[in-house]
């Protein structure tokens, strides 16, 4: 019996923690298009501006994005090498290791594969899930990472969002934290839209990054599908001439 409720136990223990984690049930859909290639290169920089401080992408070079974003080497210098000094060069963050543990409590971990392990989905509801709480380290909270150790480091675009919980009691008379929605507390420098694409942009990146061949792969797509009308133009020609003399 004992081994029972054990296994019972073992068994439900991964929906405990899947409830823990996404407990709001806050998810939005990213809708991106890696194919964008404006969008790439917008979120390229914002990804430098914005998140390099904290996040390396170890498995991509940055003459790698050059090449892939269309951006000139000659550019890529002055907008996106912060911390490398050449283009073959991966990119890292300038903080140590050991710093950024002391001060948010948790490395902030590398972000090359998050849009495979986490989706593109997560990371989007991610960015846009920071609401004030001032009981923690850093006055932010966040509605899919309960507890983030991560700054709202978008705030100044954002602005300030409060999120509204209500507290019911169902049928069973287990009580729950409902979310209901956001209120915006303070402007900030960018409306919800451009916020949005902001936003969206930034995930594109990390699209792009957690599997670069993608757009090869996009665009080799392209070139079987126009290779396949051609020849079906053809096929069609042959069939036509064939038959002529059977009709
Ligand atoms: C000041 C440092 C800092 C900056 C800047 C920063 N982050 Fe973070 N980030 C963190 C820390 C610390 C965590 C770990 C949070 C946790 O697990 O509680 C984190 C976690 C994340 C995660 C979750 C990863 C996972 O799989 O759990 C994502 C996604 C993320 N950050 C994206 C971004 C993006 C995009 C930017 C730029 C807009 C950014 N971060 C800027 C410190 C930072």
């Amino acid at each position: 019996m004992a081994k029972r409720i054990l296994i019972a136990a073992l068994l439900l223990m991964p929906v405990q923690v899947m409830a823990a984690a996404g407990g709001s049930g806050f998810m939005l859909h990213a809708g991106n298009d890696v194919g964008n290639k404006a969008s790439l290169q917008r979120g390229a920089r914002n990804y430098v501006n914005y998140c390099l401080g904290c996040h390396s992408l170890q498995y991509v070079r940055y003459n790698q994005v050059a090449k892939d974003l269309g951006i000139a080497e000659s550019d890529l210098e002055d907008t996106l090498m912060w911390t490398a000094e050449k283009p073959q060069e991966v990119i890292e963050i300038a903080m140590p290791d050991g710093d950024a543990a002391r001060w948010f409590g948790r490395t902030p971990p590398d972000l090359s594969l998050t849009s495979r392990s986490r989706g593109t989905d997560w990371i989007y509801s991610y960015l846009k899930a920071f609401y004030v709480d001032p009981t923690t380290m850093f006055g932010y909270n966040n509605l899919v990472l309960e507890n983030a150790a991560m700054p709202h480091v978008l705030w100044s675009l954002e602005g300030d969002k409060a999120a509204i919980f209500e507290d019911t009691v169902d049928q069973d008379g287990v009580s729950h934290t409902e979310f209901k929605g956001f209120e915006q507390l303070t402007e900030g420098k960018l409306s919800e839209a451009e916020y949005d694409e902001f936003v969206i942009d930034l995930v594109n990146f990390l699209d792009y990054v957690g599997e670069p061949v993608q757009l090869q792969r996009q665009s080799l797509g392209i070139k079987v599908i126009a290779y396949l009308l051609v020849f079906l133009l053809l096929a069609m020609a042959l069939k036509k001439e064939f038959w002529k003399d059977v009709d």
